[in-house]
């Protein structure tokens, strides 16, 4: 049985949140002087002398429109990494309890476990990068608090197979954390739909990826009402500055232009998924669902620095168990995808 309550971490059920003057304070009035601003005006211009919104409401409202959720169900961080951070704070105490990964996979999951102190256990995935649930199960210990899946993966930009995120879902009783931050590239719906079902499950997302929006820092994670509401009490106060709130609110009005920009993408990654194997350094091109390619070939240390050489900066992913002879290598525009086979073709 999922019990969130006995997972939470002691300190974290008793503190009381930090109280800002703009909680402290509700209703209409003319002059705040509640805040320590500048009251006199701000060199950023605008409205920026004011603290944004610490429960960005309007940025809520329209994303729970869009996604088909509850606001309630919504937790915005700086950069999904921030919600990561936080899972970690939420639920896991130092020195004491373990979260279990799935590598090869996203390296934040690791850097925060060891930032945080908590114990790191890794089940490798299969050599076609799925789920080993019966040996992630095997491994689960009363202290794993966490289980992260990262679908589509990165690096290997598959899918999980949903039948093995739902067998996780249903037999782990700690948090499962979905990482989705590739989902709009993918040919699977995003799990958020099922949030009702999986009390334990919280999915995460992203505006860096598909929106276009990694400058900004605005990441979220949807899960039930208790876990985001924990997550909310325990975040820094004011984490989505004004800036990134008002851009996103605009960005979310762009839903058309979402579309076609996810669909140049695809497209061009099908064009080098078509490419790249014709070319004799290339030895193989995993499938992905994301925006990005892994792809297997002869030399992946003398083939990363011969492209360094043309000004082309790929991810070496050669030293990853699983990844061997990897690069991973981002879809660019279609200029740039030229540019780069061109550079494959003339390796030697
Ligand atoms: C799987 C995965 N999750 C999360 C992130 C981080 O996203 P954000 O920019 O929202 O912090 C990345 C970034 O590369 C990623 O690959």
């Amino acid at each position: 049985m999922f019990k969130l309550q006995e997972l939470v971490r002691p300190n974290v059920l008793k503190m009381k949140p930090y109280s800002s003057a703009r909680d402290e304070f509700k209703g209409s009035a003319s002059i705040f002087i509640d805040a320590n601003e500048n009251n006199v005006g701000s060199l950023a211009g605008g409205t920026y002398n004011r603290y944004p919104d610490p429960h960005q409401k309007k940025l809520k409202k329209r994303i729970a429109e869009i996604k088909g959720v509850r606001p309630s169900q919504i937790f915005l961080g700086n950069g999904s990494d921030e919600a990561i951070d936080l899972l970690f704070r939420m639920l896991c105490t130092p020195g004491q309890d373990t979260m279990l990964q799935l590598p090869p996979t996203y390296g934040m999951y690791e850097v925060s476990a060891n930032l945080n102190d908590v114990q790191l256990q890794s089940v490798q995935l299969t050599p076609d990068f799925q789920v080993p649930v019966e040996e992630v199960l095997r491994q689960v210990k009363p202290t794993t608090k966490l289980l992260f899946i990262c679908s589509p993966n990165n690096p290997t930009g598959n899918l999980i197979e949903p039948e093995r995120v739902e067998a996780l879902l249903r037999n782990f009783n700690g948090v499962v954390v979905l990482d989705e931050a590739y989902i709009d590239f993918a040919s699977e719906p995003s799990w958020i739909t099922r949030l009702d079902e999986f009390p334990n499950l919280v999915v995460l997302q992203t505006f860096s990826k598909a929106w276009g929006m990694a400058g900004l820092r605005l990441g979220l994670a949807f899960a039930s009402e208790e876990i985001i509401s924990l997550l909310d009490k325990i975040k820094p106060p004011y984490n989505i500055n004004e800036a990134t709130q008002e851009l996103a609110l605009q960005a979310l009005e762009k839903e058309e232009e979402l579309k076609y920009m996810v669909e140049e993408i695809i497209q061009e990654r099908e064009l080098l998924v078509q490419a790249l194997p014709t070319l004799e350094a290339v030895l193989k091109v995993y499938p992905s669902d994301a925006n990005f390619l892994l792809v297997q070939v002869t030399d992946a240390n003398r083939l990363y620095d011969h492209l360094i050489a043309r000004g082309i900066v790929v991810r070496n992913r050669s030293s990853l168990p699983g990844c061997e002879g990897c690069l991973r290598i981002s879809v660019g525009t279609l200029e740039e995808n030229q540019q780069l086979l061109q550079a494959i073709r003339e390796f030697r």
